[in-house]
């Protein structure tokens, strides 16, 4: 399979590593952004536009064989801008999608929509490992992020992929890293995979790379045909030499979104950020 994607949030940091990857693999391009894309590429097409915007979203998807949907807050900030952009947004995403008959979505979801679910005491987390914890209100828009997904693939029948993407970066900077680094070349891979599996349905799975320290399961993944290249651990003796060992039990390494869940992300200290 192949053909055109439109990617969300093109002019952002996962969009520019899938810029430069996905045509590689077979994909052409229509980047959207509700900013102008400055650094356009050979035979990529190019929309501005907003996310809300339902009649400009289903003009943007027309023809496309799938889209991935990276637009959005990508980060904690207010509900008003968060629940905008986030849920409006992907709602809007889906249903462009619908009433245009592109049968695929890819949804950037975030270790975020279950942040303080805490490390288990043996063995990998799997994705239904209990509820959706969020760890935030960015963390609360992804479970929605999920849950619109899940409508439109069990009531639609569209094919929607989530990515509980872990830490995408050109690469770890912190030994929470790690285990939560997804590099550029995996970013790529998990977003091609999500792309070509056949009829996946509904699923939600972990990106992250093959880190050894790694404690979110990759089986779901795999089995999309998701095969990481890369380990944080080629990083380790550097960081650690650092910042020490990490402390396992420190909420930064105990739970699955790490600083997130610290008294720094409460709402009102948000709220009072320039
Ligand atoms: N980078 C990570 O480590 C990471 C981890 C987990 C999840 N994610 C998710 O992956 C996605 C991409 O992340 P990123 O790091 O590239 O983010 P980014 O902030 O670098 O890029 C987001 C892009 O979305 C665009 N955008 C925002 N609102 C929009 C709207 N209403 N309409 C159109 N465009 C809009 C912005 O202009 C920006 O270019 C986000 O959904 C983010 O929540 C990222």
């Amino acid at each position: 399979m192949s053909g055109t994607v439109l990617l969300t949030g093109a002019a952002g940091r996962i969009g520019a590593v899938l810029r430069g990857g996905l045509p590689e693999r077979g994909w052409a391009l229509r980047s959207l952004d509700v900013v102008p894309i400055v650094d356009p590429r050979p035979g990529e097409e190019h929309v501005v536009a907003d996310t809300t915007d339902l009649a400009a979203m289903t003009g943007a998807v027309s023809g496309a064989a799938a889209v991935v949907h990276l637009a959005g807050v990508s980060g904690e900030s207010t509900w008003a801008a968060v629940s905008h952009a986030n849920i409006d947004g992907t709602h809007c995403v889906l249903e462009a999608a619908r009433r245009a008959g592109v049968p695929r979505v890819v949804l950037a979801s975030s270790n975020h929509a279950t942040g303080f679910t805490p490390r288990p005491a043996s063995g990998p987390l799997r994705e239904d490992d209990g509820l959706p914890r969020p760890d935030t209100f960015y963390g609360v828009s992804k479970v929605a992020v999920e849950a619109l997904g899940s409508l439109y693939a069990d009531r639609y029948g569209l094919d929607v992929v989530c990515l509980r993407i872990g830490t995408a970066a050109p690469e770890p900077t912190t030994t929470r890293h790690l285990s939560t680094w997804l590099s550029p070349t995996d970013q790529v891979s998990l977003v091609d995979a999500a792309l070509r599996a056949p009829s996946p349905g509904f699923a939600v799975v972990w990106g992250v790379s093959a880190n050894t320290r790694g404690w979110w399961d990759l089986t779901a993944a795999r089995a999309l045909g998701y095969e990481p290249a890369d380990d944080a651990e080629v990083f380790a003796e550097a960081l650690v030499e650092v910042h020490g060992e990490p402390d396992l039990a420190d909420p930064v390494h105990a739970r699955v979104g790490g600083e997130f869940t610290t008294a720094e992300f409460d709402a009102e200290q948000v709220e009072e950020r320039p």
